[in-house]
């Protein structure tokens, strides 16, 4: 008879093994507790931050390719997901406010950064992610509220 690999959750069921033995009509099989491994991609990350990179049509078109580039150099650089809280990295579609682009959003939090370019893509690395303390004036609240870019400063 062929090996034949069982799924993880079967694989902790005696109940569900025997039952399917049962159908198969198969003699019963033993698990072997040490023989159980989880598979590659099972690791359950310990970084407690997310930024969410928004990969919209609009956050492209203003920039969002070349922020993620600069967000995961600096990850590397800087050593991201193993200081502080731990800093993991995501594209998503889109967050919502698009006329702000590009947007990203920051987690646990869930703050907003809007209209972002390098530099400050640097600060929100430096003082959010690093020292935990949002940007305020990099931010956009949730609040619900349609919302407009402020200006850049010079
Ligand atoms: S496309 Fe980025 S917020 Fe909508």
């Amino acid at each position: 008879m062929p090996t034949v690999r069982l799924v993880p959750l079967l694989q902790r069921d005696d109940a569900a093994l025997a039952a399917l033995c049962a159908a198969l009509d198969h003699a019963p099989v033993q698990l072997d507790p040490d023989g159980i491994k989880p598979a590659e991609g099972s690791l359950v990350p310990a970084q407690k931050r997310r930024v969410l990179v928004c990969m919209g049509g609009p956050c492209v078109a203003a920039g969002a390719e070349t922020l993620w580039g600069h967000l995961r150099n600096e990850q590397d650089r800087l050593k991201l997901r193993a200081r502080g809280d731990g800093t993991m990295s995501a594209k998503t579609s889109c967050l919502g406010p698009c006329n702000l682009a590009p947007v990203i959003q920051v987690w646990p939090e869930g703050t907003y950064y809007a209209g972002l370019d390098e530099h400050d893509l640097d600060r929100v690395i430096a003082e959010h992610l690093l020292a935990g303390r949002p940007v305020n004036d990099l931010a956009y609240e949730a609040t619900g509220a349609k919302q407009v870019l402020r200006p850049r400063r010079l």
